[in-house]
């Protein structure tokens, strides 16, 4: 499909357009917003994203007593299995606290206990934390989040909200053929109205969240399709540590549920994994039990299903009085009980799911990508604050401190870039409404599919090999679907979860190892002779438009 017919009529400009309206979206338009004109595009409603249905909470050191950054930092090293970058673990574990307070003069009620020492933000634990260091809001803290954020920016005369309102394609000075390297915009879908409009901006930032929608089972919502990644590495910037994705190890197993997510914090309450005998399977596995990182309970309660052919294990916190169940996870308790489960008297049934997308766009720690004026930001973002693991609750920090840090980073070099001229508008001329829709929903699904047999949780060489294999089908009829139709927001979706598929499958055979989040039976060890290496993909040149 070619988009280079020039049309003189007004186009949209804002300083800085931003792709996402999750926590990194949202925080980094609340702090540019008293100097510039912000964009901020959703896919759907606003609140649809990982953000709004984050449960456990934010990871900050508050425990000055028992607690230190230096434990929080050497925690989410262990758990990234020696690729953490340790310069960008300190930054955003530095900022914990900053962050926190930053979201509560936003208006986010963080859940409070009275002590000696008077109120105090209440602290959960979660696997791989060796302290109480999760600051949350009773069992919703994404929800508390994304209202109080969105608030803020409804209310803020230089945000402009743009709901259902899809990137197709970034537009750099490089596709429209100058030799300088810059970002100038992109090409939009209004989904409500079918058109595709170009919006101008000097600066434009992907906080387009995760891919786990690659995956048949998944804990995310229907945003999470890798949009933000295909964009990036269409475009022509690096990826990163795309085998890394991980598998929460408790999703509720039911059918009218299907991404219904149990806390790590029932876990961290003293809730028990068992299997339908009662056995608690964890001490065979790991000494930390159900609190070992989530790589090891979800790859246990992998080979426990496939063991005993069952179709789920349980999470048991029925030991606990219902008061304190019904006070520490009232949504949780709510949802389960609309379902007949009564967790006060029963074990919930849970299986792992695709949860967090732990590689991503390359980023440096302004969340510079390698297009000049491009930003990424949040789950889209590979900063090497995760490396092969990401502990629990540290991603809702890293969205934030890397808001912060773009903020920064933009502020020091808006003023210099010149306002971007004129951009091609779309061009429909050669396309026509798609007749079979039914063969997006269909590839769709195959792909869900194979990928969540062949490149879950645990992978081998044949598996990948047949991955690449259908991948390479898919692909091709892909292409020609998008050269020939008029594009809907599925078949763009589908478009990028097919890169990103790629990205994932090419870095998970480029590892000859396991490590964190990637096991495979070929190469069931870490590599411990060489130093850990990232895997970066290196794109082909930016096609011109
Ligand atoms: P998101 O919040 O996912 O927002 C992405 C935004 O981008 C959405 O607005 C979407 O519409 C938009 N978008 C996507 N593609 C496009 C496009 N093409 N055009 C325009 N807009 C687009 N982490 C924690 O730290 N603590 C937790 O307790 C926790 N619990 C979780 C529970 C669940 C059920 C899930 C799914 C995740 C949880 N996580 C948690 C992970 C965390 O919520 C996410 O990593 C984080 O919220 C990502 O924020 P984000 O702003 O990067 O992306
Ligand atoms: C959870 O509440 O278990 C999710 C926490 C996270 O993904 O960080």
């Amino acid at each position: 499909m070619s988009n280079n017919n020039s049309n003189n009529s007004s186009q949209a400009y804002y300083d800085i357009l931003i792709a996402g309206s999750g926590g990194a979206g949202l925080s980094l338009a609340l702090h540019l917003a008293d100097s510039y004109k912000v964009a901020v595009l959703s896919k759907f409603e606003l609140t649809e994203c990982s953000t709004f249905y984050a449960q456990g909470g934010i990871s900050a050191v508050f425990d000055d007593q028992h607690d230190s950054i230096q434990s929080h930092i050497e925690d989410t090293l262990i758990a990234g299995a020696g690729l953490c970058d340790p310069e960008i673990v300190r930054l955003t574990v530095e900022q914990g606290r900053n962050s926190i307070e930053w979201l509560r003069l936003q208006g986010v009620n963080f859940t409070e206990e009275h002590t000696a020492n008077g109120k105090q933000l209440h602290l959960n634990r979660e696997g791989g934390h060796s302290h109480r260091r999760i600051v949350h809001t009773d069992d919703a803290t994404g929800k508390a989040v994304s209202l109080s954020l969105i608030d803020r920016a409804k209310a803020h005369p230089n945000i402009s909200l743009l709901e259902f309102h899809n990137v197709v394609e970034l537009i750099t000075a490089e596709k429209l053929g100058d030799s300088e390297q810059r970002i100038k915009g992109a090409y939009v879908l209004n989904i409500k109205t079918g058109k595709i409009q170009a919006i101008a901006a000097k600066i434009v930032v992907l906080a387009t969240g995760g891919a786990n929608k690659v995956y048949l089972y998944s804990t995310n919502p229907h945003s999470s399709s890798g949009d933000g990644i295909a964009l990036a590495w269409r475009a022509g910037c690096r990826v990163s540590n795309m085998e890394f994705m991980q598998f929460h190890p408790t999703c509720l197993y039911h059918p009218s549920a299907r991404s219904f997510l149990i806390s790590e914090a029932v876990r961290g309450e003293g809730g028990h994994l068992i299997l339908p005998d009662g056995e608690r399977f964890m001490r065979r596995y790991d000494e930390r039990m159900e609190l070992a990182p989530r790589d090891i309970v979800a790859r246990a309660i992998d080979s426990e299903i496939k063991k005993h052919g069952i179709d789920c294990v349980y999470l048991d916190i029925s030991h606990k009085s219902r008061d304190f169940i019904q006070k520490h996870f009232p949504t949780i308790y709510m949802q389960c009980l609309e379902l007949d489960i009564d967790i006060s008297q029963q074990p919930i049934p849970v299986v792992p799911a695709a949860h967090y997308t732990c590689g991503g766009v390359l980023t440096d720690s302004n969340a510079r990508t390698d297009i000049p004026g491009l930003y990424a930001v949040g789950e889209v973002a590979c900063t090497g604050l995760h490396g092969a693991n990401r502990m629990a609750s540290n991603s809702l920090l890293e969205c934030l401190v890397f808001a912060e840090q773009a903020n920064q980073d933009i502020r020091k070099h808006i003023e210099q870039i010149p306002k971007p001229s004129q951009l091609p508008e779309w061009d429909e001329s050669q396309v026509t409404d798609s007749d079979e829709e039914v063969v997006i929903a269909h590839n769709w699904d195959e792909l869900r599919h194979f990928m969540w047999d062949y490149v879950g949780i645990v992978r081998t060489n044949k598996r990948l090999e047949r991955a690449m294999h259908r991948l390479a089908l898919l692909k091709v009829e892909i292409a020609e679907y998008y050269g020939k139709f008029r594009v809907t927001s599925d078949l763009l979706e589908l478009r990028n979860l097919v890169i990103v598929a790629e990205l994932i499958i090419r870095c998970a055979q480029q590892r000859k190892e396991s490590r964190g989040l990637h096991y495979t039976k070929d190469y069931p060890d870490t590599d411990n002779q060489h130093p850990a290496q990232n895997t970066i993909l290196m794109p082909e040149k930016a096609p011109k438009a």
